[in-house]
C-alpha cells in the first residue's frame, strides 16, 4: 500500500536478485539460545511509571567476532555493569560500547576476539520509562466507575520491532530462543507472561513487592514475548477441547466483565478447531487474553498471552452492530491461527510477512464458517476482499506482498491491509488450485516440518509442491514456486483476454497487466503463471477449481482447445469462484451469452455468486478503460432485480457509488435517477425498519437489509426518508430502532431533518463515555448538510485536550466526505488543519483522507499552493503523490468516459 517508492520491486523479479544486502540486519555471527529476563515494574501514579531489569543472554558464536551487536532503543544502560562470561566461567572485558541510533543497534566491543562455537553468557542491566504510545513495554490506565480512582497498568506490544525498547535483544524473527521471565511488582497486582507462574518470593528490599518466576517458554521470536502487570478482573473460559486441555482466562477492567461473554467463549473454540484442522497440538498449557484499555493495533497474537484492544474484545448486542461482532470473532480467529502461522513456524524475515498474515486471515475465515455457519462469513469476506483488491491494484502503484524491507519503519509499514488481503487471497488460490486434500496435506507437513524453525515463502511452496507431486495434482511441467513467485513478488494483477473460435471450440488467450493508466514498457511485459479453469454453460460446475491449463510466463499468445467442446450458443467462463486473482475479458458474443443466462429467471443462479459479482466488477472496469462499452456493462445489471444475494449487490453498488462521487451537475442528477431505479426493487424487499429486528436474526439478511436501507436513503427514496424523519423526530424513538439499522435512520434524519436534532445528538455525544455509542453518533453527525453546524463540531473535536476525543474527527470527516452535501467544505477543513492532523493521526488515516479529498476533487487545484501548504507535514507529503495520481485517473475518466457512461445510464431512466 505504501506503494510508489517501492514500485521498483518488479525489477527484482526480472533480474532474479532476491537477496539484497540489508545494513539494518544484525551481523550474522552470534546466535542467541536463551534469555533470562528479570523486570521490576513501578506503577506509582502518573509520574512514576517505569521499569528496571536485567537480561542474561546465552549465545553461541557462529563466526569469530570482536563485537556483540544486538538491538536496544530508548533504554538506559549502565555499561560498566555489563558482564560477559564464557562457558568455563572466565570473564571477557567489554572495552567500549556504542549506540547506532539509526539502526537501533547497541554494540559492545570486546577485548580480542570471541572464538567460533564458544558459548557465552552476557548480562546487561537496563531501565526506562514505561512507554506512552502503546509500543514496547507501555502503560495504560482506566478509571474505576465507582470510586473514579485511576488505575495504571503495564503491558507489552513488541511486534514488530518494539521488543528492543523494552530489553536489549537480538530482535529479528528468525533468532528464536527460549525465555525465562521473572516479573517483580507490588502484591496488589497480577503479573502475566507467556507461561504460567512457577513460584513467587518476596522482593529482597522493597516491602510488599514480589518476584514471580514464570515457567520457561519454548524457542520463540522476540516479538512474541509478552508480559503485563495489572489489577484487572479475570474471567475463566469453559475448558478447551484441545489435546493439552489448554486453560483460558481473560482479563479486563471490572465494568466490562458483563460484555466479555462472546470472546471469552469463542476463543477456546477457535483454538481447538484450528488444532484439529492443522493436526498439530497447541504446545502451551494456558492462554491468557488481556483486554487493554489502549492498544496500538486491534490485537496481538503473543504466544500464550494474547492482547486485545478492549473495544475489540467486549461486545454488547444491544449497543453494537452484528457486523462488529463478526469482526471481533474474525480477529479472535486470526490471532489463534497465528499460534501456528508465525508462532510455531516463524518468519525468516519481515519481507515475507504475508506468510503469517495471509494464512491467519484465510484460516480465520474458514474458522468462522465452521463455528458460526449461520453467519455465512467467508463468502462475504472473500467477496469484499476480492472487490477491494481488484480496485486497489489497478492504480499504478501496487507493490509486491513479498518485498525487501529494511529499517523499523518499513517493517511496520509492511503491516498494511493490502498484505493481509492479498496474502489471504493467495492462500485461497493455493487451496482451490490444489484441492482440499493436497492443500491440507501440505499445510500439515509444513507445520510439522518447520515447527520451531523459521521459513521463507519458498518453504511453503516447496511443501505444497511435494504434496501435489505425491497426489499427482499438478501437471509435471508446472513448478509451483515459479508460479507463485509471479503472484507474490510483483504487484498488480493480469487481465486474461479470451477470444473464442465458435466453430472449432477453441479459445485464443493472452494476458496483460490491468491498469487504469498507461503502462511503461516494463509493465507491458510483466506476466503471471495463470491457472485456467473453464466452466461451460451445459452442466456448469463451479466447484471444480483445479486448473485444466496454464497461461505461461514469459507471455505468448496461446490457442487452447477446450477439454469439452462448447456449443456455439453456450457461454464459457474462466476462473470459477474467482479462485485466482485475475480479470477476464471475453469477446462480445460470449459476454452476451452470459448476460442472457443472468437475465433468465431460472438460470441466473447457475453462475456462482462470487462470479456474478466478479463479472460485473470486470465489465465495469473494462468499460472504464474503454475495452468494452458501458452499454454492455449496464445491460448486465438488468438481472439485478432478481438477485437475492448480498454480494453482487454490494459489489455493484460500491462501484457505482464510486462513479457517482465523481459526477457533478446534470450528470449527477441523471446518475441519481438511475440509482433510485436500481435500488428500488432491492429496497422493496425490506420490511419496515421497526419490524425488521423482530423478524430477522439472520446475519446475511441483516447485512442485505442494511445495504438496501443505506442506499435507499442515500438516493432519497421517499419511503426511506419518510421512515427516517418520522423516527428521528423524537430522541426516544430513534433509540428504539433496532441497533443494526439505527445509524442509517439516524443519519438520514440528521441529513434531512431539523436543526434541533443535530444539537441534541451533539449533547448526547459530549455527555457520553461509551466508545461505541460515541463513534456511532460521530458518524451520524457527519451526515449533516449544514456545514456551520458541522464545523462547530469538528473544531470542538480538534480543540479537545483529551486524547480519545480527537480520534472522532476522522470518523466525522469520513462520513461527511461520503456525501456530496458538504464534502468541499469538509475537505477544506482537513487541509486547513493539516498540521494538527499530521501530529495526531496515523499515516494510514491521513492517506485515506487525502485520497478521498484530492482524488475526487474536480475543482481547479493549485498544486503548487497545495504543496506549499503541506510542506513539512510528512504524512501528508508522503501520500500527496498517490492522491494526485488518482485525481488524474478520475479526471481522465470524466473527460473521456463519463459521457458514454451517462448516455448508457440514460436509457434506463
Ligand atoms: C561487529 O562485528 C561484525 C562481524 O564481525 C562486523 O561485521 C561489524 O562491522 C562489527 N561492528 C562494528 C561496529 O565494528
Ligand atoms: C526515551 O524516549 C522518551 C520519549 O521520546 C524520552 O523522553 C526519553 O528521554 C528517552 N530515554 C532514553 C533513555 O533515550
Ligand atoms: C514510541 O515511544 C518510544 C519511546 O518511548 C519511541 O522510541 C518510539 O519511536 C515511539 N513510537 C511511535 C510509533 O511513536
Ligand atoms: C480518569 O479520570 C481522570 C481524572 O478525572 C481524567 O483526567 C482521565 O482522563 C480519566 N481517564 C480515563 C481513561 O478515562
Ligand atoms: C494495595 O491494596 C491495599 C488494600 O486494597 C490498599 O490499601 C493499598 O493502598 C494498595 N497499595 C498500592 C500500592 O496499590
Ligand atoms: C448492554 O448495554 C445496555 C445499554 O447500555 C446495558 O443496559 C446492558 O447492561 C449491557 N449489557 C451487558 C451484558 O453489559
Ligand atoms: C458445489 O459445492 C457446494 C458446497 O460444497 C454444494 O452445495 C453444491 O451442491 C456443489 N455443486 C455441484 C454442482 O457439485
Ligand atoms: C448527561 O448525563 C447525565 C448522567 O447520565 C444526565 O443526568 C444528564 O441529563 C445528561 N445531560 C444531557 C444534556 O443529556
Ligand atoms: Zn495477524
Amino acid at each position: 500500500m505504501q506503494a510508489f517508492l517501492y514500485y521498483f520491486t518488479s525489477l527484482l523479479l526480472a533480474t532474479g536478485v532476491l537477496c539484497i544486502y540489508n545494513p539494518y540486519r544484525l551481523p550474522n555471527v552470534i546466535r542467541p539460545k536463551h534469555y533470562d529476563l528479570r523486570i521490576l515494574t513501578h506503577l506509582n501514579g502518573r509520574d512514576q511509571l517505569h521499569f528496571e531489569g536485567r537480561v542474561k543472554i546465552d549465545f553461541q558464536v557462529q563466526q569469530p567476532t570482536n563485537n556483540i551487536t544486538l538491538h536496544a532503543k530508548n533504554l538506559t544502560i549502565d555499561d560498566s555493569q555489563i558482564t560477559l562470561s564464557a562457558h568455563n566461567g572466565l570473564k571477557t572485558n567489554i572495552i567500549k560500547t556504542e549506540l547506532n541510533k539509526e539502526k537501533e543497534f547497541y554494540i559492545m566491543h570486546v577485548a580480542g576476539e570471541l572464538p567460533e562455537s564458544e558459548q557465552y553468557e552476557l548480562m546487561i542491566p537496563f531501565k526506562a520509562q514505561l512507554s506512552e504510545n502503546d509500543t514496547g513495554y507501555y502503560w495504560s490506565s482506566y478509571n474505576d466507575s465507582f470510586t473514579e480512582k485511576t488505575h495504571y497498568l503495564a503491558a507489552t506490544q513488541f511486534s514488530p520491532t518494539f521488543g528492543r525498547t523494552a530489553f536489549p535483544c537480538f530482535d529479528e524473527p528468525h533468532l528464536r530462543a527460549t525465555f525465562r521471565v521473572t516479573l517483580g511488582y507490588h502484591r496488589n497486582y497480577t503479573g502475566l507472561s507467556n507461561t504460567p507462574v512457577r513460584n513467587c518470593e518476596a522482593h529482597e528490599t522493597l516491602e510488599n513487592y514480589i518476584w514471580c518466576e514464570h515457567e520457561p517458554l519454548l524457542p520463540t521470536s522476540t516479538y512474541l514475548v509478552a508480559y503485563s502487570v495489572h489489577n484487572l478482573s479475570s474471567v475463566p473460559s469453559p475448558p478447551s477441547d484441545t489435546i493439552h486441555n489448554v486453560r483460558f482466562r481473560s482479563w479486563m477492567q471490572p465494568k466490562v466483565v458483563g460484555e466479555s461473554e462472546f470472546c471469552v467463549n469463542f476463543a477456546p473454540k477457535t483454538l481447538s478447531y484450528l488444532e484439529q484442522l492443522f493436526e498439530y497440538p497447541f504446545p502451551l498449557s494456558k492462554v491468557d487474553q488481556l483486554a487493554m484499555p489502549t492498544h496500538k493495533f486491534s490485537a496481538m497474537e503473543n504466544w500464550g498471552l494474547t492482547t486485545f484492544k478492549q473495544s475489540h474484545f467486549v461486545h454488547n448486542d444491544t449497543e453494537e452492530l452484528q457486523q462488529a461482532k463478526e469482526s471481533k470473532a474474525q480477529t479472535v480467529a486470526h490471532e489463534y491461527a497465528h499460534q501456528w502461522f508465525g508462532n510455531l513456524v516463524a518468519l525468516n524475515w519481515w519481507n515475507d510477512l504475508w506468510l503469517k498474515e495471509g494464512p491467519s486471515t484465510y484460516f480465520a475465515y474458514l474458522t468462522l464458517d465452521a463455528l458460526m455457519p449461520d453467519w455465512g462469513s467467508s463468502q462475504r469476506l472473500i467477496g469484499n476482499d476480492l472487490a477491494k483488491f481488484f480496485q486497489d491494484d489497478m492504480i499504478n502503484n501496487s507493490i509486491a506482498i513479498s518485498r525487501q524491507v529494511q529499517d523499523s519503519k518499513s517493517v511496520l509499514e509492511q503491516f498494511s491491509p493490502y498484505v493481509y488481503k492479498k496474502g489471504s487471497l493467495t492462500m485461497r488460490m493455493l487451496h482451490l488450485l490444489l484441492g482440499d486434500e493436497v492443500f491440507f496435506l501440505a499445510i500439515r507437513n509444513y507445520l510439522k516440518r518447520h515447527a520451531y524453525g523459521s521459513v521463507t515463502q519458498s518453504e511453503l511452496f516447496g511443501d505444497m509442491q511435494q504434496a501435489a507431486d505425491l497426489k499427482d495434482a499438478l501437471s509435471p511441467d508446472i513448478q509451483l514456486s515459479t508460479v507463485m513467485d509471479s503472484w507474490t513478488l510483483q504487484g498488480g494483477y493480469p487481465l486474461v483476454h479470451v477470444v473464442r473460435d465458435y466453430e472449432r471450440g477453441s479459445v485464443q488467450l493472452n494476458q496483460s497487466l490491468f491498469l487504469l493508466t498507461n503502462k511503461s514498457k516494463e509493465q507491458s511485459e510483466s506476466c503471471w503463471w495463470i491457472p485456467l479453469t473453464f466452466v461451460i454453460q451445459q452442466n456448469a460446475n463451479f466447484n471444480e477449481t483445479q486448473p485444466q491449463f496454464w497461461l505461461k510466463c514469459p507471455r505468448a499468445q496461446q490457442t487452447q482447445q477446450l477439454l469439452k467442446k462448447p456449443k456455439s450458443d453456450e457461454w464459457i467462463m474462466l476462473n470459477p469462484q474467482v479462485n485466482s486473482i485475475y480479470r477476464v475479458n471475453y469477446d462480445e458474443r460470449n459476454w452476451q451469452l452470459i448476460i442472457q443466462t443472468l437475465n433468465s429467471s431460472e438460470h441466473s443462479n447457475d453462475i456462482h455468486v462470487l462470479n456474478r459479482a466478479q463479472l460485473m466488477d470486470d465489465l465495469m472496469a473494462l468499460a472504464w478503460t474503454n475495452q468494452q462499452s458501458y452499454d454492455l456493462a449496464l445491460s448486465m445489471l438488468e438481472y439485478l432485480p432478481r438477485e437475492q444475494e448480498l454480494l453482487p449487490w454490494n459489489t455493484i453498488l460500491n462501484l457505482l457509488n464510486n462513479h457517482g462521487e465523481l459526477l457533478r451537475g446534470d450528470q449527477s442528477s441523471i446518475f441519481r435517477a438511475f440509482m433510485q431505479k436500481l435500488v428500488s426493487p432491492l429496497y422493496a424487499r425490506c420490511p419496515k425498519v421497526n419490524s425488521v429486528a423482530a423478524r430477522t436474526k439472520s446475519s446475511p439478511l441483516i447485512a442485505l437489509y442494511r445495504l438496501a436501507y443505506s442506499q435507499a436513503c442515500r438516493y432519497q427514496l421517499d419511503d426511506c426518508i419518510d421512515q427516517a424523519l418520522s423516527l428521528g423526530q423524537f430522541t426516544e424513538q430513534i433509540e428504539e430502532v433496532p441497533i443494526n439499522f439505527r445509524d442509517i435512520m439516524s443519519c438520514a434524519s440528521i441529513e434531512h431533518g431539523i436543526q434541533e436534532q443535530f444539537q441534541s445528538m451533539l449533547q448526547r455525544f459530549k455527555n457520553s463515555t461509551i466508545e461505541s455509542r460515541k463513534t456511532a453518533w460521530a458518524k451520524e453527525l457527519g451526515c449533516s448538510r449544514n456545514f456551520s453546524q458541522l464545523q462547530e463540531f469538528l473544531d470542538y473535536l480538534l480543540q479537545s485536550t483529551d486524547k480519545t476525543t480527537k480520534t472522532y474527527y476522522i470518523v466525522v470527516v469520513n462520513s461527511a466526505l461520503q456525501r456530496q452535501n458538504v464534502a468541499l467544505q469538509t475537505a477544506d477543513h482537513v487541509l486547513q488543519h493539516a498540521k494538527i492532523l499530521n501530529d495526531k493521526f496515523s499515516s494510514r488515516e491521513i492517506k485515506s483522507l487525502l485520497l478521498t479529498i484530492i482524488g475526487n476533487s474536480h475543482s481547479q487545484l493549485d498544486e503548487l499552493k497545495l504543496r506549499q501548504q503541506l510542506k513539512g507535514l510528512d504524512k501528508f507529503e508522503k501520500h500527496l503523490g498517490a492522491a494526485l495520481h488518482i485525481r488524474n485517473i478520475n479526471l481522465n475518466w470524466l473527460a473521456q468516459r463519463s459521457v458514454n457512461f451517462i448516455a448508457a445510464l440514460s436509457k434506463y431512466i
